[in-house]
């Protein structure tokens, strides 16, 4: 059974069966790589996609539950190899350092900046408390969105 998907503004069809995690979807069937598999359970955020607009993360997502929904990865933030403004900060900041996390951090900060453009500190790392990173300590990450979200940074972040 092929099961119809609307992935980054393309119609997909799997053929994988409808529990398979949309994770290993996006990774195996399509090559959409960017969402990462870490701890498969829902605790990390590696994963994240938006679902309809909202965060989600792909790991916990049977595809099946998925059909006919938008799904939107870290791939639609940069269209022609152009980073979203918050990649840009992210990467001035030095906010980067393995990288596993971060796709899932772009897509759920993306997210909320665009429901929160003028967030405190704190609110920004209470947006991250569904996304792990093992290797910094979060204030570079942290700057990098509060420079988007002033306007210090690159501009224009929309969801
Ligand atoms: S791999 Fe999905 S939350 Fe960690
Ligand atoms: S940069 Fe390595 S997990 Fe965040």
């Amino acid at each position: 059974m092929s099961i119809s998907l609307h992935i980054n503004g393309e119609e997909r069809h799997s053929n994988s069966a409808p529990l398979t995690p949309l994770a290993d979807v996006l990774r195996d069937e399509f090559f959409l790589t960017g969402a990462k598999t870490v701890c498969r359970e829902g605790f990390c955020g590696a994963c994240t996609v938006w679902l309809d607009g909202k965060p989600a993360m792909s790991c916990l997502v049977p595809v099946g539950m998925a059909a006919g929904r938008e799904v939107l990865t870290i791939e639609s933030q940069a269209p022609d190899d152009v980073l979203s403004p918050l990649q840009q900060a992210f990467e001035q900041h030095d906010a980067v350092q393995c990288g596993m996390c971060f796709p899932g951090m772009v897509m759920s900060l993306t997210s909320f900046l665009a429901q929160t453009p003028d967030p405190s500190r704190e609110q920004v790392k209470a947006a991250l408390s569904g996304n792990i990173c093992r290797c910094t300590g979060y204030e570079r990450i942290v700057d990098a969105a509060m420079s988007v979200a002033r306007g210090t940074g690159a501009k224009g972040i929309t969801a």
